[in-house]
């Protein structure tokens, strides 16, 4: 099976981010995902542009950004200029989106979008054809270390239905309780990108690192 791993670095260490990048760099075809919350959009806090700056001068991988916060265009040239490849946000955000997609594109960012839960394919579906990654939420934004919530699995067939009938080159990338028995779930769904947090961060590297060659070589 094939698939990009981007481990969620809000459940890593924060006091050792080097070393939790060094596991990052040994997985292939990996990406770092960034989640940016403002207490706001979501119940939590976590880093911000400067963060974001700093790690890249540690790698040269792909970084993903999750942006959960509210008015999310009034910060995507300072994540542009810290370094990230991809900006997703979120549809519920977002009054106008296409507009949006368009300001990413200039700034030469991949535009990403980002669906709840509860909110149905149907608000999105039209703009499929301008982004990169659709990422589908697969626990409520805010958190990691949630359960998966198994009706996201449906959604992800969904928009692979769609992707494939309509010849389309977004990526479908799922979020929230990945682990190596929902990710392989996910990716037999239609997953191309299985964003991991706790999984990857707080079981013992060697373990995680097998179950991900295990699941590349089914
Ligand atoms: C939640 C974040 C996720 C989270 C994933 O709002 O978007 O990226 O860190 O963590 P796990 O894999 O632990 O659910
Ligand atoms: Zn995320």
């Amino acid at each position: 099976m094939k698939f990009t791993i981007a481990p969620s670095i809000l459940a890593a260490d924060f006091a050792c981010l080097t070393k939790e990048i060094e596991k990052i760099h040994k997985i292939p075809d990996s990406q770092v995902h960034l989640d940016i919350m403002d207490g706001h959009f979501v119940p939590n806090i976590s880093i911000g542009p400067c963060v974001v700056k700093n790690l890249r001068r540690m790698t040269d991988l792909p970084f993903d950004v999750h942006l959960m916060i509210d008015n999310p265009e009034n910060f995507f040239s300072q994540f542009k200029d810290a370094g990230a490849n991809y900006i997703t946000f979120h549809i519920e955000q977002a009054h106008e989106p296409l507009p949006l997609i368009n300001k990413l594109k200039k700034l030469g960012i991949k535009p990403g979008i980002a669906i709840k839960p509860s909110t149905s394919l149907d608000k999105v579906e039209y703009l499929l054809p301008q982004i990169d990654v659709l990422l589908v939420m697969s626990v409520e934004p805010g958190f990691s270390g949630q359960k998966f919530i198994n009706s996201s699995l449906k959604k992800i067939e969904r928009l692979r239905e769609i992707k494939e009938s309509k010849k389309l080159n977004f990526q479908i990338s799922v979020d929230g309780g990945i682990n190596d028995k929902t990710g392989e779930t996910a990716i037999k769904a239609g997953a191309d990108i299985l964003v991991m947090g706790n999984y990857f961060f707080k079981n013992p590297f060697e373990l995680v690192q097998s179950e991900i060659e295990k699941l590349r070589k089914k």
